[in-house]
């Protein structure tokens, strides 16, 4: 497994690489590897000669008072995630090689970005799908992986694609939990093991949502007083948004289907978590 760490080097490798005939599959990442990356790892690797995992803290996706200094980082660590899971490139680039003097150059995509997560991280997006774009003209990816635990940043990156006609496929892989089902993030490690127990909540609001929606509960009103009073009644858990929204669209909608999405952010202490369903999927 190569390590690559400047744009330069890996244009001039995906170009050669594509010059003879390679297919190029890309898990763009933060690092601080855990089983959910290694997923769409494993994934890419079945699905392309050569597997490029992208490993960058992105300042630009962060807001002023977010936590872009303090974020995980162990490289030496998701080395070993990384060549474990078959990848043959590793991409870590500079910030200051991919956002050099004189930058000024962003993508926004916009009526997708503006709930959920976009009404609570202004610009969050917008950092999101610059690198992204950025990273698709870096590394020329046939075919780019992404969680469906972030739903949202899913739906937006595949928005840019179809509208800016960006020659590759976006492939959404299933979320990835824990054995007691907290969805996998690397904003855990930030958890007291209190609020780690606390933020349980989140899946068991997910699968209480579920289980009234099994057996025939269709009212988001009385879907969502289930969830509330789940995550309400844990202590120091604060709700940023639980909201039932067309899985396609992400517009608000007030009768449920088994296409609805039931997306959650909860604080809890100073960790922002996120997860989310889909009504009608297992
Ligand atoms: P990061 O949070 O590191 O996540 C990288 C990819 O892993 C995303 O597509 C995310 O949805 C996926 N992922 C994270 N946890 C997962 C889980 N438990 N199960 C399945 N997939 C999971 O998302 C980002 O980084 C950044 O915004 C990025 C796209 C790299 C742009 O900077």
């Amino acid at each position: 497994m190569r390590i690559i760490d400047s744009v330069a080097d890996m244009q001039a490798f995906s170009r050669n690489a594509r010059r003879s005939g390679k297919t190029i599959a890309l898990v763009p990442t933060m690092g601080y590897l855990h089983d959910g990356h290694a997923s769409l790892m494993r994934e890419g690797r079945t699905r392309a000669d050569i597997l490029v995992v992208s490993i960058f803290v992105n300042p630009t996706q962060f807001g002023p008072s977010e936590d872009f200094t303090t974020y995980p980082r162990d490289l030496e660590r998701d080395r070993q995630v990384a060549a474990a899971a078959g990848a043959d490139v590793i991409f870590a680039p500079r910030a200051d090689d991919m956002y050099p003097a004189g930058f000024q150059t962003y993508v926004d995509v916009e009526k997708v970005t503006l709930p959920l997560c976009g009404a609570s991280r202004p610009g969050h997006f917008r950092g999101v799908t610059t690198v992204v774009a950025k990273l698709f003209n870096i590394v020329m990816p046939h075919t780019a992986f992404f969680g469906k635990k972030d739903f949202q940043q899913l739906a937006v990156i595949r928005r840019m694609v179809a509208d800016l006609n960006m020659d590759l496929s976006i492939v959404g892989m299933p979320i990835i939990r824990e054995p007691d089902g907290l969805a996998m993030s690397s904003r855990n490690a930030y958890l007291g093991p209190q609020e780690r127990t606390n933020a349980l909540c989140l899946n068991r609001s997910l699968a209480a949502a579920r289980n009234l929606f099994t057996h025939g509960e269709r009212s988001v009103a009385r879907l969502r007083e289930k969830v509330l009073r789940i995550i309400t009644e844990v202590p120091g858990a604060a709700i940023d948004y639980a909201d039932f929204r067309d899985s396609e669209t992400l517009e608000a909608v007030e009768t449920a289907n088994e296409k609805t999405l039931l997306a959650l952010a909860v604080k809890m202490g100073t960790t922002r978590l996120i997860d989310n369903c889909v009504l009608g999927e297992e």
